[in-house]
């Protein structure tokens, strides 16, 4: 790839993985990159570096535009290993005179990395340093998302390097936000939130208040992950404040794993309840659907209804792993329900309530459990059940 140049002296020099599917559990169809940005001024410095699998498209990249023992400073705003693994292979090359990075990721590169000797120096929380005609200011964005992360602010450009916040894993040739399509950027944006940042909801609430209250002027965000925010950062920064209140629209989601289509049954019957209302609806089969885009569409819910049939006294394994994925992600502020078939114990509805009581879901249903194979009545329940579920969705919601 070339190195287009953001800003004035400013270089993206990442690298593009076209490939990868999975991120620790987060299914990643589009690819993704690993944004690192080169800035030469009177010092040279690199802000970031990538996994360690494509070390040598970042190198390559550097040398297109110096030579790496030009580069005086090293930034490392995020520790985690899709941005550090190339770590010390990258301070061995360009021996850099400091490298920078927050209190917390000095502890962090020390816990990875046992550097014996490398130049690191902890900043705080809005320290600046000079590069010659530009200047860095640190802002420490402590569990978002790891403790060490931070953001770089070049202030003369209003450039905001923004670690993995505003990222997207998608991989593309283009490098702006403008280049690519307009749904496809944002819903991949969603996905992210959703998947990596839903549980520091609070926190972003906090973060995007201080931007504002510091008056910070922002007229580039250049993330870790995917395109860079130079058109849209509007949209981008009320869709964080949007996603980080976590209100909801009037939609539902009934999400469903099923053994003999007993529980599909009723799922379908309460989906039809729900559309009588006129809410939104959307039927979820765990089967067909990657955790991480089923919690891109809880990101957005208002009601969550969980259907299961029991199996050995529990739940369905994916219904299991799926509530173990959710519950991690905290998500918060929504109408809970659940339902399922069962034979002889029926465990699986009992289980799920309890899995939303404890992410404090408004449950606003017992639980409705059908024996075997639900019959005529049972599935005019399931739909009554569904009716008071999107009345409950539009009482809760305003559109
Ligand atoms: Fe992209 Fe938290 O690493």
């Amino acid at each position: 790839m070339n190195t287009p140049e953001i800003k004035d002296k400013i270089f993206w020099v990442g690298a593009i993985d076209w490939n990868v599917r999975d991120f620790h559990g987060y299914s990643t169809y589009k690819g993704t990159t690993y944004n690192s940005f080169l800035v030469k001024d009177e010092k040279i410095a690199l802000f970031d570096t990538v996994k360690k699998s494509h070390m040598n498209e970042l190198v390559h990249h550097i040398r297109q535009l110096v030579e790496p023992t030009d580069i005086d400073y090293l930034i490392v705003n995020h520790v985690e290993m899709d941005h550090s693994g190339s770590l010390p292979e990258i301070v061995e090359l360009i021996k850099p005179e400091k490298i920078f990075c927050s209190k917390m990721g000095l502890k962090a590169i020390e816990e990875h990395f046992h550097p014996a000797d490398w130049p690191l120096e902890a900043v705080d929380n809005g320290q600046t340093i000079s590069l010659g005609s530009k200047t860095v200011q640190f802002l420490e964005t402590r569990m978002l998302h790891w403790p060490d992360s931070m953001f770089s602010y070049l202030q003369e450009d209003k450039l905001l390097i923004s670690s993995d916040a505003f990222g997207q894993h998608l991989a593309s040739s283009e490098r702006f936000d403008d280049q690519i399509d307009f749904s496809e950027l944002m819903e991949q944006t969603a996905k992210y939130y959703a998947n990596i940042l839903t549980l520091y909801s609070p926190l972003i609430r906090k973060l995007l208040a201080k931007v504002k209250e510091m008056g910070l002027e922002i007229d580039m965000i250049a993330p870790d992950h995917g395109v860079i925010w130079r058109s849209h950062i509007n949209d981008v920064l009320n869709a964080y404040a949007d996603w980080s209140q976590n209100k909801g629209k009037r939609k539902a989601l009934v999400i469903y794993d099923t053994m003999w289509a007993s529980t599909e049954k009723m799922a379908k019957a309460i989906t039809t309840g729900i559309d009588m209302t006129g809410v939104s609806v959307k039927l979820i089969n765990l089967a067909q659907s990657h955790r991480s885009d089923v919690m891109t569409d809880v990101l957005n819910a208002k009601a969550v209804i969980l259907g299961c049939a029991t199996l050995n006294n529990g739940m369905l394994p994916r219904m299991a792993g799926f509530l173990m994925y959710m519950r991690g992600l905290k998500p918060t502020n929504k109408i809970g329900a659940a339902f399922g078939s069962f034979g002889w114990s029926g465990e699986a509805v009992k289980l799920m309530n309890a899995a939303m009581e404890e992410m404090k879901f408004d449950i606003i249903e017992p639980g409705m459990r059908v024996k075997y194979v639900p019959n005529h009545t049972d599935l005019q329940e399931c739909v009554e059940m569904g009716r008071r579920i999107g009345q409950a969705v539009i009482a809760q919601t305003q559109e």
